[in-house]
Formats: structure tokens, sequence, C-alpha cells
């Protein structure tokens, strides 16, 4: 194999993991251990917390996806059969469902579309909640120009339309056919209306064009917000604010209500509002748990304005949380469910977003597809990945729930000794988040300086990986929040790995012997 000289992929990128001493090769995975290659040949363990950004909960590597793979390469299975029968994929959604339905204690069929990563999850999602608006919103449109027509005949037979009518449209008094123009006009031009997206402020749902506007992140939205439809951003857990939002969102057709000899005016709701998108735990957005009231909220309002909740359970969802949907644990059921990350069992690339029955527009196949996505390789192994968290009656779910409370009260030592470093601990299972103080005053000048450049995270994961063999990144878009997600396979030696490093990353920051950077 030749090197070239100069970096092409990606180069900026490399650079700056360099600056951080985070430019690792690693050559090697298994469990919670990547294997980096040193400058003389060897291999060096390092402990990763950083877990595929969540995709790894069931190991690197794991030894029995692995041997499926193998032999799914050897069964030659056909990971090419676009355009034909897929029963793998209707196993898996059929299986998901049985998890949805436990967890929630609701029977509805949830239908599945396959994508393979988890912004194309969401861009599915997103694109089959305004297709069904849309059509929701032709249904009224036309339901409308019908009580225009009942009301002609009903005019025609003898009925009078009440004044109001007529001076609330601004046509002449007894002139129905202007008034039906007018009416007719109205409404086509509320029926133009953009839709709206609505997010959780800090939330995260990918980068492609669509989810972009999705995620709230300025830096990563705000360039490319030419290219879509910019969402309202909702106050994260504040009482309140969903409500308020779709208050001001609310658009009413007027239309006529024949009403024995009378014609008056009526009203029906335009839904303006596509979805309503959230994680039950923001995992990019520095490890925030969405509270149990907040979710009540959510689910009261949105149902009473029919929008649909989609829940992004791509990095909390499989396990993670202590149950197989976190959203689950706080009593939010979803119209829409978007899950990738660990469902490939960090062996495959899947993702696959699920639909309420309510919802489902059979339609939406026929208008969208991905050459990739619902292959036998990938249906297969998220299936046997299902199929390892649901074993023994669920016993991995357990197993995220205790790993991660032994972790956590190892970080809530921590703060609890270094309440003026350490600002909060926060998650559920083993999706964690360890929140520094703001350390842009810290006495010892490099310490300042990385904390003002918002780089502090960064210097304490290069910390880490040079001086404990720890890989750990902050939260990119809280970057004082360390976030930790190792697999099942997290070992009591792990955690004590990780309490020294921690331990003395804490130190670096009181004393100006010791090298952040
Ligand atoms: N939704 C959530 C909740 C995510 O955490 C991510 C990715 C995505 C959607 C997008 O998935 O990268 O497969 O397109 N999260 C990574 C992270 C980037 O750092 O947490 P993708």
């Amino acid at each position: 194999m030749t090197t070239s000289a100069i970096e092409l992929a990606e180069p900026t990128m490399l650079g700056w993991l360099t600056d951080y001493g985070l430019d690792a090769e690693y050559v090697r995975s298994s469990g919670n251990t990547l294997f980096a290659k040193q400058a003389d040949g060897s291999e060096r363990p390092v402990l990763d917390l950083a877990g595929g950004y969540g995709s790894v909960l069931l190991g690197h590597n794991n030894p029995e996806l692995v041997a499926l793979a193998r032999e799914l390469f050897e069964q030659q299975t056909p990971i090419h059969a676009q355009f034909s029968r897929h029963p793998y994929a209707n196993e898996l959604v059929t299986r998901l469902n049985a998890v949805l339905h436990r967890e929630f204690g609701v029977s509805e069929p949830y239908y599945g579309v396959f994508a393979n990563s988890g912004a194309e999850a969401i861009e599915a999602a997103v694109k089959h909640a305004e297709l069904d608006r849309v059509l929701k919103v032709r249904a009224a449109v036309d339901a409308v120009e019908e009580s225009l027509n009942r009301a002609r005949e009903a005019v025609a037979g003898g009925a009078t339309v009440v004044e109001d009518a007529y001076r609330a449209l601004g046509v002449p008094v007894g002139d129905f056919e202007a008034l039906a123009a007018e009416l007719s006009r109205v409404t086509a031009e509320k029926a133009a209306r953009q839709p709206v997206f609505l997010a959780l402020e800090s939330g995260f749902h990918g980068k492609l064009v669509g989810s972009i506007q999705l995620t709230h992140n300025p830096v990563y939205r705000t360039p490319f917000t030419a290219l879509a439809r910019p969402s309202r951003f909702v106050a994260f857990n504040q009482p309140g604010a969903v409500r308020k939002i779709l208050d001001e969102e609310r658009v009413q057709l007027t239309e006529l209500v024949v009403d024995g000899g009378a014609v008056r005016l009526g009203e029906r709701e335009l839904p303006v509002v596509t979805a309503f998108l959230l994680e039950p735990i923001q995992g990019e957005g520095g490890i925030q748990e969405v509270g149990a009231e907040f979710a009540r909220e959510i689910a009261t309002a949105c149902e009473e304005a029919g929008v649909p909740v989609v829940i992004d359970e791509i990095q909390s969802g499989m396990g993670r949380s202590g149950a197989f949907f976190a959203s689950s644990q706080i009593g939010l059921r979803g119209d829409y469910y978007a899950l990738s990350k660990s469902l490939g069992g960090g062996v495959a690339k899947a993702a696959v977003m699920l639909v309420r029955e309510k919802f489902y527009r059979g339609d939406f196949e026929l208008v969208h597809s991905s050459t990739f996505a619902k292959d036998s390789f990938s249906c297969t192994i998220a299936l046997k990945a299902l199929e390892l968290l649901e074993a023994d009656g669920g016993r991995a779910y357990r197993q995220a729930a205790e790993l991660g409370a032994k972790l956590k009260a190892v970080l809530e030592s921590i703060r609890s000794d270094h309440p003026d470093l350490v600002k909060d601990v926060r998650g559920r299972g083993l999706m964690l988040g360890l929140e520094f103080h703001d350390q842009s005053a810290n006495p010892i000048p490099a310490v300042a300086e990385q904390a003002k450049a918002g780089m502090l995270g960064y210097a304490l994961a290069g910390y880490l990986l040079r001086e404990h063999a720890i890989r750990i990144f902050p939260t990119a878009s809280a970057t004082n929040t360390l976030r930790f997600e190792p697999s099942l396979f997290f070992t009591d030696a792990e955690i004590a790995q990780v309490e020294a490093g921690l331990r003395a990353a804490v130190a670096v920051l009181r004393d100006p012997s010791k090298r952040l950077v």
C-alpha cells in the first residue's frame, strides 16, 4: 500500500486532531478497546468511551455478530436484491413492534421504512410527515370547496347567507359568487403556506440538507439555512413552551355551514406544523434528559394540535438508557421513531424509521427509496443485535442501567470532591455526561486559553488519550461536557481506569506543573 505525501481525505480535520493529540490510527477493535498503531509497529490498547458516537452498545466487533456476518458472506446473502420481497426487513420491523408494544403498552402497528444513517432516517420521517400534512391540507381545501357547493345549492333553494359572512370577507352583501370566490382565494393562499418544523433547542438530528435545519447548533445550521425550511426551536424542558408555539402557528380555514335555512361561516383547522422532533436524551447537545412533565406536555399539546411527534432514538435507543426506547421511561409515545447507530450492532450501517398506523401513508413507499437501505446483510445483523438485547428477558437493558449507575456514582463522587471544577453529571444508563464549569478564568494560562477557545473538552480528551489510554470526546455542541457511552461489556477494571483518568484530568486543571495539551 502506498501513502500519498499529502492528506486528501478531510485534511483540515486531521490537522485539528493532530493539534490535540487525537490523531491516533486505530487498527483493531474489540469490546471496549480500540488498538492504536504505535510508531514502533506495536499496538496500544485504548479504552473507548466514545463508542462510535453510541453505535457500539454491543461492543466493537461483537463475536456473535461477527460470526453471523461471516456466515452471511459465506452463504452469499443477496445484499443487492432491490425491488423484491425482503422477509428479513419485515421480521425486523415486526420484532421492533413487539418491543414498542411492550414498552409503551399499546397494540397499534408501526410501519417501517429503511435508511442507512441517522440523518437519512430523520429525513425520511420528516418527508413522510410532510406528505401526510400535504394530503391533509388537500383534504381540508376540498372540504372547504364542498362546503361552498353545498351552500350554493342551499342558496339556490332559498337559504340566505348571514350578512356577517359577506362583511367578514369584504364582499358586497348578497353577492354569493363573490363570497365563494373570495373564500376560495383565501383558502388557496392559506393552504400554500410554508410548513413549520418544530425541534428542541440543543437538539441534534443530523447534518444533511434537511436534517441540519432541525439540528439546533447555529454553527452547523446557519450557513445552510437557504437550502431548506428552517425550524422553530422549542425551549428545552420549559413548561408552556410547546403549547405557546403551537398556538402561535395555528391556522383556521373558513368554510360555509348550512344551518337550516341559513348559511353562516364555520372554521376548519389547517395542518401547518409538519412534525415535532426531539431526542428523549439529547446526545450531541450535551447529554440532557427530557423531563417526564415536559414529555407529558409535548404529548398532550401535539395530540390536541394533531401534530405528529417524531422521537429520535438514534443515540438514546436500542437499550442504552436501560430500556429499548428511552422515551418509554418518560412515558412519551412517538408517532414516529428513528433508529440507527447501535441498531446495526456496530457491524452494519442500518437505520429505520417507524410510523404509527394512524399516520401512515402507504403511498410514501412509491415516492421514497434508497439503493442501499433494507438490504439482507444489515437487516439480518440488526435482527441479531435485537435478539442479543432481548435475550434473557432483557438482561442487556438491566445491565445498561446497572453499569450506568456504577459509572454515574463514580462521576458523582468526582463532582462532589471538586464542585468548583465539575458542574454537573447527567444522563442515564450508558449515556452519561460530565460537565465542567467554564475555565476561562482558570489561573493556569494553558487551561484558560483552551477554555476561552471553547476547546477545553478536546484538550482534556487529548490528555486522557495521551496519559491514560482513554478515548473520550466532549459533546460537540456543548464542549464542556464529556460524553460516556461504553458498551454493555464495561468492566469494573475499566470503570476504575476511567476514575483514575478523570481524577488526574481534574488535577491538571489545578496544577500548573502538569501538561494539558
Ligand atoms: N440523531 C441523533 C440523536 C444523533 O445523535 C445523530 C448523530 C444523528 C441523528 C445523525 O446520525 O450521523 O448517522 O447521520 N450523532 C453523532 C453524535 C454525530 O456525535 O452524537 P448520522
